[in-house]
């Protein structure tokens, strides 16, 4: 069973595009390793998903 689906998740603030069509999934029991440098948008991507952020477009 997929437990965490993102598709085509887009993000911007203001007229900085964040996030990028970003797509992944994690299925029940899996782990899944979110890496990136600093300011690539990994915080963002969870926010998005724990609902801190509303104005995102795709789907979570
Ligand atoms: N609330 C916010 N308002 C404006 N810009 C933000 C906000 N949160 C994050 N950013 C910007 O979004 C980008 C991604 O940040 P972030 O998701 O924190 O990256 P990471 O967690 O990968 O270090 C950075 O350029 C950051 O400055
Ligand atoms: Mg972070």
């Amino acid at each position: 069973m997929t437990m965490i689906d993102v598709n085509a998740l887009h993000l911007a603030f203001g007229a900085v595009n964040v996030l990028n069509n970003v797509n992944l999934q994690v299925r029940q029991g899996q782990s899944f390793g979110l890496v990136g440098e600093s300011g690539s948008g990994k915080t963002t991507v969870l926010r998005c998903l724990a609902g801190q952020y509303t104005h995102w477009e795709g789907n979570l």
